[in-house]
C-alpha cells in the first residue's frame, strides 16, 4: 500500500498482531446440500483462497443425505458461485485449482455407517494434519447438533484431547428460549469441550463491526467521551426494505425479537458499551461482552410494557413497491401476533452508563435497508445562540454506520456564513469506500478464517448467548397473551408504529433516520 501521507504511520496486520500460519486442515461441512453452503460457505472458501488465505493444503467434504458425486456437487457449486461470488465473473482458473478440493460424502445424519464413511474418506487423506484437523460445520438445524456431535466422537473424529485440533461451527437460530439454548449448550459440550464450539454470529463478521473496538479503544478523543457525563443517549437502528417473503413459515416461530435482538443487535450493543478487555485475547474480549450483557437492567412484565414496543407491518408499498401485510404472508397465521418490529429502552446499570437510554430498533418492510449506531451527545448549555437560533441548536452525534455506506460521521454545528449568526449542523464525514477502496469482504470470509486459525474472539461463547436470551425471555414474558394494539401497527414502507415514536418522545427524544445512499 502506498503510504499517500508521510507523517501517518499504517499499523499493518490484524489488531496488534500478525496472524500466525494455518495449519493445513478438512472442513466437513454437514448439511451440505442446503442454502447455506451454497450461497455463503463455498463463495467465502473460493475466494479465500483466491486471495491466497486459506491454509497451505486443505480439503472440503460436503455431508448431505442427497446422492450425488463429487463431480456433480462440484458442479451445483460452481453454478451458485456464479451466482453468488461477491467478484464476478468466477474466474475458471482459481475455480478448477480450487474445487480439487471438495469432495461429497452421501449419508444419512443419524446413520453411523455415514461416519464411517466419513471417516474413511478422512482417513485417505493420510495420517496426517488432513485428517487430524477437522472444522466440522453444522450447516443442519439445531435440533440435529446432538446427533451429529455424537456421532462424530463416536467415529473417533472428535477427540477432546487429541495431537490435532477438532472444532464444531454452528449456527443460529441458537435455540428459541435460554431453556433450549441451555439444552443445545449441554448436547454440544456433552463430547467436546466449549474451547471447540464456535457460535457465528454474521455480524460479528463485518467489517464496521470489527472497527467499533477499534473506533473505541484506539481513539483518545472519543473514548474520553464514551460516557454518561457526555452522552444522553445511543440509538442503534437495524432497518431493513425487505419484508419476511417466502420466510413466513420460521418467521411466525421467531419474530424479529429472536431473530436480530437476541443476536445481532445485543452483539452490537455490547460491543458498543462494554468496558475495554484486558487484552485482545478471545476470553478477555467475550468476559466484558458478557459483563455488559449482564449489567442490562432486568426487565420486569411492567417495564415490558413501557420500554419494549412490538409491531407488525400491514399492506403497503416500500420505494413503489407494493408489498402484502405480514398477515397475507405464505405460512403466516391470519391473526398471527408475531412482531416484524421491535423497538426499545434498554438501561445499563454501571458505572459509565448509568440513567443513558439505549434504544434499539430493528424490522422489515422499512423504507430502506441501513444498520447504525447514533451517539447521540448531550447539548450544551444554551445560553449564547438562544437568540438566534432558539431551542433547535443541534446537539453533536457520532454514527457509525455499519451497512451499506460503510463510514462514520460526526455531526456539530456551524455558523451559516453571512452577516447573520445562524448555524445549521454540518458534517464530517468518512467513508470506508473513499478511504479504503471497495474491498469488502463477506462476513463469513473473515469467520471462517478465524474457526480454521482457532481464534474465538469473533463467535459467541455459551455464557454469551445464554445471558442475551435471559432478557430476550423476560420481553416474551412480558408480552404473553397480549393481541397486538392499533399503535403498532405500521405500513409497510414506513418507520414503523406510532408506540416506537411515543417511546423516544417520553424522554423528548426522536429517532433518527438513516439516509439513503446517494
Ligand atoms: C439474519 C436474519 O440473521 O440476518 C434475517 O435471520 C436478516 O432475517 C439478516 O435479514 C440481516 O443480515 P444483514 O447482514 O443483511 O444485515
Amino acid at each position: 500500500m502506498i503510504n499517500a501521507n508521510p507523517e501517518v504511520e499504517f499499523c499493518h496486520g490484524d489488531i496488534g498482531s500478525e496472524r500466525k500460519p494455518l495449519m493445513p486442515c478438512t472442513i466437513v461441512i454437514f448439511g451440505a446440500s442446503g442454502d447455506l453452503t451454497a450461497r455463503k460457505l463455498i463463495p467465502a472458501f473460493y475466494h479465500l483462497f483466491k486471495d491466497k488465505q486459506m491454509p497451505p493444503s486443505f480439503r472440503v467434504i460436503g455431508f448431505a443425505r442427497r446422492e450425488k458425486t463429487d463431480a456433480s456437487w462440484r458442479a451445483e457449486l460452481r453454478a451458485a458461485l456464479d451466482q453468488f461470488s461477491r467478484t464476478k465473473p468466477v474466474d475458471d482458473k482459481v475455480w478448477h485449482a480450487f474445487a480439487e478440493n471438495l469432495s461429497y460424502c452421501q449419508g444419512d445424519l443419524t446413520d453411523e455407517a455415514a461416519y464411517q464413511k466419513l471417516e474413511a474418506q478422512l482417513t485417505s487423506f493420510g495420517s496426517g494434519p488432513l485428517r487430524e484437523n477437522i472444522l466440522f460445520y453444522l450447516a443442519v438445524s439445531p435440533s440435529q447438533f446432538g446427533d451429529v456431535v455424537e456421532q462424530i466422537h463416536h467415529t473417533g473424529l472428535l477427540n477432546k484431547e487429541s495431537t490435532g485440533w477438532q472444532r464444531i461451527v454452528v449456527e443460529k437460530p441458537f435455540g428459541h428460549d435460554l431453556a433450549s439454548a441451555h439444552a443445545l449448550n449441554r448436547e454440544l459440550t456433552r463430547y467436546a469441550h466449549e474451547q471447540q464450539v464456535f457460535r457465528i454470529d454474521h455480524y460479528l463478521g463485518k467489517e464496521t463491526v470489527q472497527n467499533i473496538l477499534m473506533f473505541r479503544f484506539s481513539n483518545s478523543i472519543f473514548e474520553k467521551l464514551w460516557n454518561r457525563n457526555s452522552v444522553d443517549h445511543v440509538q442503534i437502528t437495524v432497518s431493513e426494505k425487505l419484508g419476511v417473503g417466502e420466510r413466513g413459515g420460521y418467521y411466525e416461530e421467531a419474530g424479529a425479537l429472536r431473530d436480530m435482538v437476541q443476536n445481532h443487535m445485543l452483539q452490537v450493543l455490547s460491543l458498543i458499551a462494554m468496558e475495554p478487555p484486558v487484552s485482545l485475547e478471545a476470553e478477555a474480549v467475550r468476559d466484558e461482552k458478557v459483563k455488559l450483557l449482564k449489567s442490562i437492567r432486568a426487565l420486569s412484565a411492567a417495564d415490558v410494557a413501557k420500554q419494549i414496543v412490538r409491531g407488525q407491518y400491514f399492506a403497503g408499498n416500500v420505494g413503489g413497491d407494493p408489498r402484502p401485510g405480514y398477515r397475507q404472508e405464505t405460512k403466516v397465521k391470519p391473526d398471527s401476533n408475531v412482531e416484524t418490529y421491535v423497538a426499545m429502552k434498554l438501561l445499563i446499570d454501571n458505572w459509565r452508563w448509568s440513567g443513558v437510554p439505549f434504544y434499539l430498533r430493528t424490522g422489515k418492510n422499512l423504507p430502506l435497508s441501513a444498520s447504525e449506531v447514533r451517539i447521540q451527545f448531550r447539548p450544551t448549555p444554551n445560553v449564547l445562540f438562544a437568540a438566534q437560533c432558539g431551542n433547535n441548536l443541534d446537539a453533536n452525534a457520532l454514527t457509525l454506520r455499519l451497512q451499506p455506506d460503510e463510514g462514520i460521521s460526526l455531526r456539530f454545528n456551524g455558523k451559516i456564513p453571512g452577516t447573520t449568526l445562524g448555524a445549521r449542523p454540518v458534517r464530517m464525514n468518512f467513508s470506508y469506500n473513499t478511504e479504503f477502496g471497495a474491498y469488502t469482504p463477506e462476513a463469513y470470509e473473515r469467520l471462517l478464517l478465524e474457526a480454521i486459525a482457532g481464534d474465538a474472539t469473533l463467535f459467541i461463547r455459551r455464557d454469551e448467548v445464554e445471558t442475551a436470551w435471559q432478557i430476550v425471555d423476560s420481553i416474551r414474558a412480558g408480552w404473553e397473551g397480549k393481541a397486538l394494539t392499533n399503535r403498532e401497527f405500521y405500513a409497510a414502507g414506513t418507520w414503523g408504529p406510532i408506540a416506537a415514536d411515543d417511546l423516544l418522545s417520553q424522554l423528548g427524544h426522536t429517532w433518527h433516520e438513516p439516509q439513503a445512499i446517494k
